[in-house]
């Protein structure tokens, strides 16, 4: 007989089994589970009628009305009767528990509810806003914020949180640049990733894991002049490339759900969007979650032109969107839309398995009250531990613009300091934008903190000396909650003199400025992007007295700061940092941490420079050295921004050798390594991001003049040296072409390793296919 196997063959065989054997148990038991909740679902979706099916697709507000106005009344009635899958905006086990009870025992199948919220850094301990979470560039607290967030909120009976917000935005108009990550659409998706895995953890059925919610789907940082709410227009090259890929990371790291932009993707608004909610989202990256509606969006797609509320509502769900949030549009339309056959009971089912199927992934199918615990909502919110946590973030977050003849740090000891400004004294603006269930009553203020860390024997006094600003038609738009800015009962004038007397008979003055809570985030966009005039007015008279000005700067967004950078000895930019602000700003201040943080986007000179980024494309005439007619420029001012991309200084010094590549002349698949030696020149301790950007001068479309592939966030002693290494592999050189292909393209790159996007040393190579 002939011999099929030899005894090597069946060896190889063996191991062959052996190995293969863990990877196919794994995905074995994944299809085991996804075919149990196939089941499960389609059971339950036998015994459902058309009504309990489109209740499902119905998300209501619970509490306050957030960001719009409430179409919903009747909420418990309303899930009773099975006409709501989900609320959000209710809180606290008390509230939940009651809600899940009437669904879960009133309701005829015992379906119950989804709990959402807009958790978006932090529920209770509030974490810096995410703009300055990504300032951080440290993955690692990113994603603990986010786990401390998941964890808080789900002791307080919730499950699904709307974070992360992952549009790229160039544009500090624009309010919403605040809740994202900046303008680098690889780093966007790098943070994506962090706070994804952070809220979901190892298991959505883990008691302490909430479902994360992509948004806003897609390029909702795109609207044009930076107003809120407007339209977008943009190239699928420029969406492939530069807009869609920090989705797609979220998507990647195993995004349960996603939300539907306010704007229009390719003329066509993003809730009706069936290009982008399944031919992209599902169809190109394989996406299984389900997608809800922003705010009244599906509403909305009126006003945008599509028709009335049944015709959009049809569009909509015929689209891919599951879920309608607070418009009611599914709710009072789709069974007459079913009947008519302006959509199917197909359409209808597949959304609802998609509701259904997040809820089972959740577990609540198993225990709806699972994360519904009281003792935990005693023991596990707003602890030390999550404060300090809040507190070491918020201190990674700063940003040091500026710092003439090292007047920072401070002395702990001796001398005396004025603290003044509208931001000095202040807990509410500490928290920034998005902080629904932060009690700003809980959070230091930089004045306590500066209190908390400096000796006896320093002297620190204190004046307002200007509100947040004068005008009062503004401070009415930004009040859209209670007494969020007001005017002090003193004049402007008698302010500003008492700080200018205060601050005479100081050493230094420390003046905390900027902007207030609602000057940014949603539906805060401004044309003018610098610190409120009777900030200014102020800091303008507290420079005649010639003594050093530490600008503390909070703010949303990118701020034109030429004269606070001509005038003032030093910035540091805290962005909002939360609960712990005033103990993070005054452990900087001080030097007990050495400020690391580098900024995720572009600051302006001006406004009128604005989109700004540094990852633009050359023009056939590119700037060079100066305004001149026949170039790309402007006649006025220069192209170049205050502060560029990855911009942030440390108390300390760090110098970059030249860059050494393993080859210089590369082929296929070959790894390159391109090293920099890191030596801290100055006399503290600190931490540096060493930053890797690729230039792809010559390609079949026009490339970015730079790219960010990596970076490294390294912590050295004084004088201390490291070599710091990244490996490049052509994966990394791979962009979308004029086909949408993704692939690289043989030729030159210029490989750069810096301490900035605008600071780097090169090294040229030759990469061939
Ligand atoms: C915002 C979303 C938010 C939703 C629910 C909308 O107005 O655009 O980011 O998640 O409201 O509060």
């Amino acid at each position: 007989m002939k011999k099929y196997f030899t005894t090597k063959h069946i060896v190889y065989l063996s191991l062959a089994v052996l190995f293969c054997l863990p990877l196919s148990n794994a995905t074995a038991q994944k299809q085991a589970e996804t075919a149990k909740m196939n089941a499960f679902v389609s059971g339950l979706m036998k015994k459902m009628t058309v009504d309990e099916k489109i209740g499902q697709l119905n998300l209501v507000t619970g509490g306050m009305a957030i960001t719009g106005s409430v179409t919903n009344n009747g909420i418990a009635d309303g899930v009773k009767k099975g006409a709501i899958g989900g609320i959000f905006g209710l809180y606290g086990t008390d509230n939940v528990r009651k809600m899940q009870e009437a669904a879960v025992n009133g309701t005829r199948l015992h379906i119950p509810l989804i709990f959402g919220l807009d958790v978006i850094h932090g529920h209770r301990t509030i974490f810096p806003i995410p703009l300055g979470m990504s300032t951080t560039w440290d993955l690692g607290l990113i994603e603990q914020s986010a786990h401390i967030a998941a964890k808080e909120a789900t002791a307080e009976g919730l499950n699904w949180v709307f974070s992360p917000m992952v549009d790229i935005a160039r544009d500090a108009r624009w309010g919403r640049i605040s809740e994202g990550s900046g303008e680098d659409p690889w780093y966007g998706g790098q943070v994506a990733a962090a706070m994804v895995k952070g809220y979901q953890g190892t298991s959505l059925k883990n008691a302490d894991a909430v479902m994360a919610c992509v948004k806003h789907f897609a390029l909702y940082g795109a609207a044009e002049a930076g107003r809120e709410y407007n339209t977008v227009d943009m190239s699928k090259i420029a969406m492939y490339n530069y807009y869609l890929p920090p989705y797609k990371a979220a998507l990647d790291a195993g995004a349960g759900s996603f939300m539907s932009s306010f704007n229009v993707v390719d003329g066509v608004p993003a809730t009706t969007n069936k290009w982008l909610l399944t031919d992209l989202l599902r169809k190109q990256w394989g996406f299984n979650g389900f997608v809800v509606s922003d705010y009244t969006a599906l509403n909305e797609v009126t006003n945008h032109g599509l028709g009335d509320l049944q015709t959009v509502s049809a569009l909509a769900l015929k689209a891919g969107l599951d879920m309608d949030m607070v418009g009611e549009g599914f709710l009072s339309t789709l069974k007459k839309s079913l009947q008519q056959g302006k959509v199917t009971m197909a359409d209808i089912d597949l959304a609802c398995r998609r509701v259904l199927e997040a809820k089972y992934k959740l577990g609540l199918f198993q225990n709806p009250y699972k994360s519904i615990n009281a003792q935990k909502e005693k023991t596990d919110v707003f602890t030390d531990a999550n404060r300090k946590a809040a507190r070491i973030t918020a201190e990674h977050s700063f940003v040091l613009l500026k710092n003439a003849n090292q007047i920072l740090p401070l002395k702990k000891s001796g001398g005396s300091i004025a603290v003044v400004g509208p931001l000095a004294d202040n807990k509410r603006d500490m928290l920034g934008t998005w902080v629904i269930a932060g009690e700003w009553e809980k959070s230091v203020s930089v004045l306590e903190g500066i209190k908390h860390v400096v000796n006896d024997d320093v002297k620190v006094t204190y004046a307002k000396g200007a509100n947040i600003t004068d005008d009062t038609t503004f401070m009415k738009r930004l009040n859209f909650g209670p007494g969020m800015v007001s005017l002090d009962p003193k004049s402007p004038q008698d302010m500003l003199e008492e700080a200018v007397k205060t601050a005479k008979k100081a050493d230094i003055i420390v003046a905390v400025v900027g902007e207030s809570q609602s000057m940014s985030g949603e539906s805060s966009s401004r044309s003018d992007i610098s610190i409120p005039e009777s900030q200014q007015l102020m800091l303008k008279a507290l420079a005649k007295l010639g003594k050093p000005i530490v600008i503390v700067l909070f703010n949303g967004r990118p701020l034109t700061l030429t004269w606070e950078n001509d005038n003032a000895a030093a910035i540091l930019d805290v962005w909002a940092p939360g609960t712990e602000a005033g103990n993070a700003v005054a452990e900087v201040l001080f030097g007990n941490y050495n400020p690391s943080g580098k900024l995720t986007t572009t600051f302006p000179r001006s406004v009128g420079q604005i989109p700004l980024y540094y990852n633009h494309l050359n023009t056939g005439r590119p700037y060079s050295s100066g305004p001149t007619k026949f170039k790309s420029n402007y006649l006025d001012i220069s192209n170049n921004p205050l502060y560029p991309f990855g911009y942030g200084l440390s108390y300390s010094k760090f110098s970059y050798s030249n860059i050494n590549v393993s080859k210089t002349h590369l082929k296929g698949d070959e790894i390159l390594t391109a090293t920099v030696t890191v030596t801290n020149n100055g006399p503290y301790a600190g931490e540096e991001v060493v930053q890797l950007y690729i230039s792809d001068p010559a390609a079949s479309i026009s490339r970015p003049v730079k790219e960010l592939k990596d970076f490294k966030k390294i912590n050295l002693q004084i004088g201390e040296k490291q070599e710091v290494t990244f490996k490049i592999t052509p994966q990394q050189l791979k962009f979308y072409n004029s086909q949408l292909k993704y692939d690289w393209e043989p030729g030159s790159f210029i490989i750069q390793i810096g301490t900035n996007s605008a600071d780097t040393k090169t090294a040229k190579v030759q990469w061939a296919k």
